[in-house]
């Protein structure tokens, strides 16, 4: 797995804003419906879209992350509906969802399981559904985990479009922003 020292990296994480997705939301004509993030971790951006009135699943391989997300939802006073699982085998209807998030899930996804990701996530989204994938890590670090070629290599064969890649900074970090369509 890809390590970025991560004591200090978990610091960041958890003042990530979200002014992507809000930026993401607002280019929208219609907001979605139903909502999946993946790797949710502490529930942020699913608390926050749920707080704006989407149906929202938020997945995680963390049972700790989860139980924080829980917490942070009841806070919130919003409903989310948390399920322990990988992005790799989603325990989701097919076709049933018009948006997944991620933000730093893939990152921690080994290139060579980033194929099976995307069939999964073009598996549960709807035809016309979305991908928003972000990415961010520190400048100079060790590289980009996700990139553009990887981005369009992983939908080969499957029935998602690479829509937008927008690379972006935020303070010290770099970050990649990708939209998908089904
Ligand atoms: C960098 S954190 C980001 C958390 C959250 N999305 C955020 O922006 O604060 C990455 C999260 O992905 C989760 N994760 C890693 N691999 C996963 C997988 N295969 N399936 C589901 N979650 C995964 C980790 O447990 C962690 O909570």
């Amino acid at each position: 797995m890809h390590q970025h020292g991560h004591a200090h990296a978990h610091d960041e994480h958890t003042t990530w804003s979200s002014f992507e997705l809000a930026g993401f939301l607002a280019g929208l004509t219609e907001l979605p419906r139903t909502v999946l993030d993946v790797g949710c971790g502490a529930g942020g951006d699913a608390v926050y879209l749920a707080g704006r009135g989407m149906d929202v699943i938020g997945v995680d391989l963390s049972a700790e992350s989860l139980e924080q997300a829980r917490a942070h939802a009841d806070r919130g006073g919003v409903d989310v509906t948390w399920i322990q699982a990988s992005a790799l085998d989603l325990p989701v209807e097919d076709a049933s969802i018009d948006l997944v998030t991620d933000r730093g899930c893939l990152h921690h996804i080994e290139p060579i399981d980033h194929a099976r990701y995307a069939q999964e996530v073009a598996r549960v989204l709807r035809p016309g559904g979305m991908l928003l994938v972000r990415d961010m890590q520190h400048a100079g670090n060790d590289g980009p985990q996700v990139t553009e070629p990887g981005l369009g290599g992983m939908i080969d064969g499957l029935p998602l479009q690479l829509s937008r890649v927008v690379p972006f900074q935020q303070g010290r970090m770099s970050g990649i922003l990708a939209v998908f369509r089904r």
